[in-house]
C-alpha cells in the first residue's frame, strides 16, 4: 500500500504517505451519560479529556490544492484518565471508496506516475473505476458536493462500524460522526474558482480568533442486519441516534511542529469499552499506518543524523 502511494505521489521524506498535507490542533472532549449507558469507555465518563488532533487533505501530495475534490480528514487522540488512549481517524465523506483493501491498492496502482511522462495514465483510472463499483458512492459524493469552506464547517464520519461494550459486557453496534457546531458549509462554484491554492489552515486559524471550535459526536445505533463489515454502504437514515459528547478545539499549529506530527493515528488503537468489528478495511489500516509512520520517522532521524 505504502509503495503504491509513493508510486502515485512520489516519496516525500519525513512525511505521511497518505493525508500528507495537514494541520495540528489541540483541545478537549467531554462525553455524555447517554453514551456511558452504552459504553464503559472512560471517554464517556464526563471528564474533560485532553485531545491532540490533526486535520488533513487526502492523498500523498504535500502541496495538493485545498480546492481538490478529495476527502478532508481528522485524526484524534483522546488521552483518557489513567493513561489509556482512544483514536478516531475520520473523513468528511459518509462512506469509503473501498469495500476491501484490494480496491484501495488498485486505485493507487492506477494512479502510478509514468517514469517518462511523470503523469498517471487516465485509461488506468477509468479501468479501475469500472472494475471496482464499490468506489462509485464516494466518487458521486465528491462530485456532487463541493469541498468544505473550512475545517470548522466540516462534518467528519467514522465510517466503520464499531462495538460499544457496557459494564455488563453487552455489545452494541454503532457508527459515529462529528457534526460542526458552526454548521456544514461547502464552497459555492464561484468561491471554488476564486480560492487560493492554500486556504484551509488560514481559515481555521482566523476562526479560532473568535473562540474555540466545537463538534458534536453523534452515535448511530445499529439494528440486526445493518452491515458491519462494509464501509461503502450507509445504514438506513431512520436509525436511533444519541449525542455522545462534544469535541472542543482551542488552538492549531503547523503540521510539522505540532504534537500531532509524531502520532500514528491508527484507528485500531482503542481504549476498553470500544471494540472493532470484522471490517477488513479497518483491520488493514493498522499495518499500513505503522509502515508509513516508521518510514517517516526513520527518514527524519536519519536526516538529522547527517545534518
Ligand atoms: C485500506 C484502507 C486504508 C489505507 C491503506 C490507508 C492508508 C493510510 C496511510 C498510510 C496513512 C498515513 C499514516 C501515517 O503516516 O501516520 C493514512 C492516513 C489517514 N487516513 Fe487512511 N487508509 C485507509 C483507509 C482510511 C479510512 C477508511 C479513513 C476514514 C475513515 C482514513 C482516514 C485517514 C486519515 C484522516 C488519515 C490522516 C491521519 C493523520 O493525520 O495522521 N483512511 N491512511
Amino acid at each position: 500500500m505504502n509503495d503504491a502511494l509513493e508510486g502515485a505521489y512520489g516519496r516525500h521524506e519525513g512525511k505521511r504517505r497518505n493525508h500528507t498535507k495537514g494541520l495540528g490542533a489541540v483541545g478537549y472532549f467531554v462525553g455524555t451519560k447517554e453514551a456511558a449507558d452504552l459504553s464503559r469507555s472512560g471517554l464517556f465518563a464526563g471528564d474533560r479529556i485532553e485531545v491532540i488532533g490533526r486535520f488533513s487533505t487526502a492523498g500523498g501530495d504535500p502541496s495538493a490544492s485545498d480546492s481538490e475534490r478529495s476527502p478532508r480528514g481528522i485524526g484524534l487522540e483522546f488521552r483518557l484518565k489513567g493513561g489509556a488512549l482512544q483514536h478516531m481517524t475520520m473523513i468528511h465523506t459518509p462512506m469509503f471508496f473501498a469495500r476491501t483493501p484490494s480496491t484501495f491498492l488498485d486505485k493507487f496502482l492506477a494512479l502510478a506516475k509514468d517514469v517518462h511522462t511523470g503523469k498517471a495514465d487516465p485509461g488506468k483510472l477509468a479501468a479501475f473505476m469500472k472494475q471496482h463499483p464499490d468506489q462509485a458512492a464516494q466518487f458521486h459524493f465528491l462530485e456532487t458536493n463541493n469541498p468544505p469552506a473550512s475545517y470548522a464547517n466540516t462534518a467528519f464520519y467514522g465510517i466503520h462500524t464499531f462495538r460499544f461494550i457496557d459494564h455488563n459486557e453487552r455489545s452494541t453496534n454503532v457508527r459515529w460522526r462529528f457534526m460542526p457546531e458552526d454548521g456544514e458549509k461547502t464552497l459555492t462554484d464561484a468561491q471554488l474558482a476564486r480560492k487560493p491554492h492554500d486556504f484551509l489552515d488560514e481559515a481555521f486559524r482566523v476562526r479560532l480568533e473568535q473562540g474555540p471550535v466545537r463538534w458534536h459526536m453523534i452515535v448511530t445505533i445499529g439494528e440486526p442486519g445493518d452491515p458491519e463489515d462494509d464501509p461503502t454502504i450507509l445504514w438506513p437514515s431512520e436509525r436511533r441516534e444519541i449525542r455522545a459528547g462534544t469535541l472542543t478545539l482551542t488552538s492549531s499549529s503547523p503540521d510539522q511542529i505540532s504534537g500531532a506530527y509524531n502520532i500514528n493515528f491508527d484507528p485500531m488503537l482503542m481504549a476498553d469499552g470500544i471494540e472493532p468489528t470484522n471490517d477488513p478495511i479497518l483491520s488493514f489500516r493498522s499495518s499500513s499506518y505503522a509502515i508509513s509512520h516508521s518510514r517517516r520517522l526513520t527518514e527524519v532521524s536519519s536526516k538529522s543524523a547527517t545534518d
